[in-house]
């Protein structure tokens, strides 16, 4: 077997969000979501940048597809706007959204590309914001009421779902630092939104499992965290960022418990999930979804609110523009670690990629990127030796397809292989799309060269 070969049946992906690739978020009768709020909101983004356009996906979906076959991907990770298809979030199915999303599985089928669908990346409907939102206890029956209609709509041609995107950042971002919508600072809020979402995840699951006919998942973000030192508190508090980032979502989800630092984290602002809470978040999962961006080299640092835990910048290693380490072998062990602790459930590498700085215009021959493709380089290995080490990870979706929305961060944060004028919207490859389509045409094989 070559060196860096991948298992034949492998899925090789690009990834995406409604919010940050499609524009028009209002248009064929679509219900504004939080995201839209925010983003219109002055001063919550970046330069005010918001999604009204963005890659304008809505109207090039055709040539979007186009694209990922050009790169002879296998699959392709998108969401559904929620409030597309529900405008007010539950009661009236809007049949003009859920026929954008028709059309473009269609396309994706018709091209041999197996969709992924999202049913949630943060953008909730405004009019379910208005009544609560995440902090309503109705919202677990919001959520299934949704995707039972997405079940319906398309559960025949899609075989993968993801429930929800990220349940630490929605609630992190969303409640407790205020950075992502709705753009809240309250860790009593924070708290009780982390169960809300884990009970409407399992109410998703519940739902699927009496009308689907496929495979169902949840998507979490994974940070490895190695104390700074030995010393006693250092590794406490690694022992708290782990907690909070890393098995807050998971431990729930798998093992039916609350880890046990919460309510050290939390404070008075943490209240023990009653057993329903725990045992509807604890559904049966055909696969994990795990995104892998950075680690964590952690210290005990009082001023980071409430964890009391902060990073601690590497001087020998590469950062990213948004501020993350490059490092390569901790993707291998976390892969290594979520069987460790959870047991041998399939995964998917659902992101996986970095932002670097890149011309806002394509130059004559393309866009160079050589830091993206060499995080890819590095990264494809990584995810090589965990395969090769037992792990049973059967896909890999790179974020991201495009340059696209980066929340709060606006436009100026690319994380895409191809890159977006956003005064033309042209797309043009930048290296790391080359690169990337001959890892795929050549079933990882390219990897064993060095970069070119
Ligand atoms: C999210 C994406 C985001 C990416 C890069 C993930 O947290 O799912 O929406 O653009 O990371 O920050």
């Amino acid at each position: 077997m070559p060196e860096f070969r991948f298992p034949a049946d492998f899925l090789w992906g690009c990834a995406t969000s409604a919010y940050q690739i499609e524009g028009h978020p209002l248009a064929d009768g679509a219900g504004p979501s939080i995201w839209h709020r925010f983003a219109h909101t002055p001063g919550l983004t970046d330069q005010g940048d918001h999604g009204d356009i963005a890659c304008d996906h809505y109207s090039r979906v055709a040539d979007d597809v186009r694209l990922m076959r050009d790169l002879g991907l296998s699959s392709y990770r998108f969401s559904i706007a929620w409030g597309r298809v529900l405008p007010q979030g539950t009661g009236r199915v809007n049949a003009k959204g859920l026929d954008f999303y028709r059309r473009l599985v269609d396309a994706l089928l018709e091209t041999g590309i197996k969709p992924m669908v999202t049913l949630y990346h943060w953008d909730l409907p405004e009019a379910l914001d208005d009544r609560g939102g995440w902090l309503n206890t109705d919202s677990a029956d919001w959520f299934a009421e949704y995707a039972a209609t997405c079940f319906d709509a398309l559960d025949d041609r899609v075989t993968l779902w993801v429930t929800l995107n990220e349940p630490w950042v929605i609630a992190d971002g969303g409640y407790l630092h205020g950075t992502l919508a709705p753009g809240h600072r309250n860790p009593f809020e924070a708290a009780r939104v982390a169960r809300n979402l884990m009970r409407a995840h399992g109410a998703a699951v519940q739902a699927y499992r009496a009308r689907g006919r496929h495979h169902i998942g949840l998507v979490v973000n994974l940070e490895p965290k190695v104390p700074a030192s030995e010393s006693e508190i250092d590794r406490a508090a690694t022992a708290r960022a782990d907690a909070y980032m890393n098995r807050q979502y998971l431990d729930p989800a798998m093992l039916g418990q609350c880890p046990p630092e919460m309510p050290e984290i939390f404070g008075t602002a943490w209240q023990d999930w009653p057993a329903e809470d725990l045992a509807l978040a604890r559904q049966p999962l055909d696969f994990l979804g795990i995104n892998y961006y950075t680690r964590g080299v952690t210290r005990h640092d009082d001023h980071v609110w409430p964890l009391r835990a902060g990073n601690v910048r590497q001087p020998s290693s590469t950062y990213t523009e948004t501020g993350w380490e490059v490092h390569a072998p901790s993707f291998t062990d976390v892969l290594a670690w979520v069987r460790e602790r959870y047991g041998d459930i399939p995964l998917y590498v659902t992101e996986n990629g970095a932002a670097f700085e890149d011309p806002p215009r394509a130059g004559p021959d393309g866009v160079h990127d050589p830091l993206r493709a060499a995080y890819l380089h590095s990264h494809l290995r990584a995810l090589h030796a965990a395969i090769t080490a037992g792990v049973d990870v059967r896909g890999y979706y790179l974020w991201s397809l495009l340059d696209n929305l980066e929340w709060s961060l606006g436009f100026a944060k690319r994380f895409g292989i191809v890159h977006v004028d956003y005064a033309t919207l042209e797309r043009t490859l930048k290296d790391s799309a080359r690169f990337y389509a001959r890892v795929i045409a050549s079933h990882g094989e390219a990897l064993g060269k060095d970069l070119r």
